[in-house]
């Protein structure tokens, strides 16, 4: 088994509205697609009707794709940031307004008042030196003022103006030091210096790109609802739910976008990561590990038989952090547990479920996201569960990512 880069956000980099922004939690287009089937005329494994759900959406990749086929979806997602962007990547465009807004910033960005401009803003971020030196900074800050006066904030409401905001976004991260080389953002040794010429320029190429590809109309409709999809509650029920839930590996979404979420206003102090990340299903970032202590488990519910011995191995292999992680990885599958028991209300007979997830280690104990899922979602009764593996993860040889497929039938 390969680690298929095919199957991780690194191939959707130059496709269009997926490529808008480099975001690791994101999964390959050619993943939806493949369940989606060919796209072609003759083809028999084909999905060309229904609704597609995805219930954790990330960056809107479902939605994108089924809705370049004339598929309608409807997403939910927790995230603030990505409720907004996913909003802003699911709008169609109108082609002058995107005209009107890159010829206007080009030329006020370019003009004697902008190099005059002397309003500069720093976000609240904790170490920011670590990210951009003090002249990046000072040059982010300076354009990140001008955008507020030209086009106002990032807004939910369709806007063009987000597409500017999208390409700031970018900016804020092709001129940092972050370092992608691995699961979770790091940093390279040395930050770079942008000037204001380099950095406009950087600004001016992403939102050209952004711009050109918002141009293309999306067929179907892309519905996102910022909600928590323990507790799903749509208007309409689905045919099928294509999804990727987040990974019981500590991985903290709020974390790996933290640049994003400061600067774009999403985020304003470490107080407030910790609470958006305890409402996130995983989340174990600042103030969200301690309260996983005080957290305690429905004892009523379901527990597979292989996530029991998990945790209890978890909990009695290291004295120190032991307890807490055999906490973090029993509330991940108890989340996953409401999430499958509350979507059933919204989905139609028949419906067809696709979930990618990955499988963890901690202290050297396998926790068998593939087992223990497969599991929870018979005992609620969704019909023959089966897992695949579709990619190796990294250079440990027991990490997967797996595709777990289901179906779903209304009990009479
Ligand atoms: C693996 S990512 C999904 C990535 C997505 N497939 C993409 O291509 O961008 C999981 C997502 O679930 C979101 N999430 C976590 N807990 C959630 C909850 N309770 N309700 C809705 N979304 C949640 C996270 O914010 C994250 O964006």
């Amino acid at each position: 088994m390969k680690k298929n880069k095919d199957y991780t956000f690194k191939y959707n980099q130059n496709l269009g509205r997926n490529g808008w922004l480099r975001l690791t939690p994101a999964y390959s287009v050619k993943l939806v697609e493949e369940i989606l089937g060919d796209d072609n005329l003759f083809s028999e494994k084909k999905i060309s009707s229904g609704t597609v759900f995805d219930p954790f959406c990330g960056t809107a990749t479902t939605g994108i794709v089924a809705a370049e086929r004339g598929l309608d979806s409807m997403l939910y997602e927790i995230n603030p940031f990505l409720y907004w962007f996913s909003t802003a990547k699911g709008q169609n465009y109108n082609s002058a307004d995107i005209d009107n807004q890159l010829k206007h910033l080009n030329k006020t960005l370019y003009s004697a008042h902008y190099s005059q401009y002397c309003k500069s803003w720093t976000p609240p971020m904790k170490n920011i030196e670590r990210w951009w030196n003090s002249v990046t900074v000072e040059q982010l800050g300076k354009l990140h003022e001008f955008l507020i006066e030209e086009i106002g904030r990032p807004t939910i409401q369709p806007n063009v103006s987000n597409l500017a905001w999208i390409a700031f976004a970018r900016l804020v991260i092709e001129s940092s030091a972050a370092d992608f080389g691995h699961i979770s953002v790091s940093f390279k040794d040395t930050c770079n210096s942008y000037e204001e010429a380099e950095l406009l320029s950087l600004f001016v190429k992403s939102l050209e790109y952004i711009s050109e590809s918002a141009k293309r109309p999306l067929k179907g409709n892309v519905k996102i609802i910022s909600g928590d999809s323990r507790d799903v509650c749509l208007d309409d029920k689905v045919n099928y739910v294509i999804t990727s839930p987040p990974y019981p590996n500590r991985i903290s979404y709020i974390r790996e976008l933290r640049p994003y979420m400061y600067w774009l206003g999403f985020l304003n102090s470490g107080e407030e990561a910790g609470e958006l990340d305890w409402a996130a299903i995983g989340g174990t970032w600042g103030s969200a590990t301690s309260k996983l202590s005080s957290w305690e488990c429905d004892t009523n519910w379901f527990m597979p038989t292989c996530l029991t011995e998990a945790v209890n191995k978890i909990k009695e292999s290291d004295s120190k952090n032991g307890k807490t992680l055999a906490k973090y990885v029993l509330k991940f599958f108890y989340d996953i547990y409401l999430h499958f028991k509350n979507l059933t209300k919204n989905l139609k007979d028949g419906c067809e479920l696709y979930y990618i997830l990955g499988n963890s280690s901690f202290y050297g104990n396998m926790v068998h996201t593939d087992l223990i899922v497969c599991e929870i979602m018979e005992s609620i009764g969704y019909e023959n569960p089966v897992a695949k593996i579709i990619r190796k993860r990294n250079s440990k040889k027991e990490l997967f990512e797996f595709q777990i497929e289901a179906t779903w039938h209304i009990k009479k």
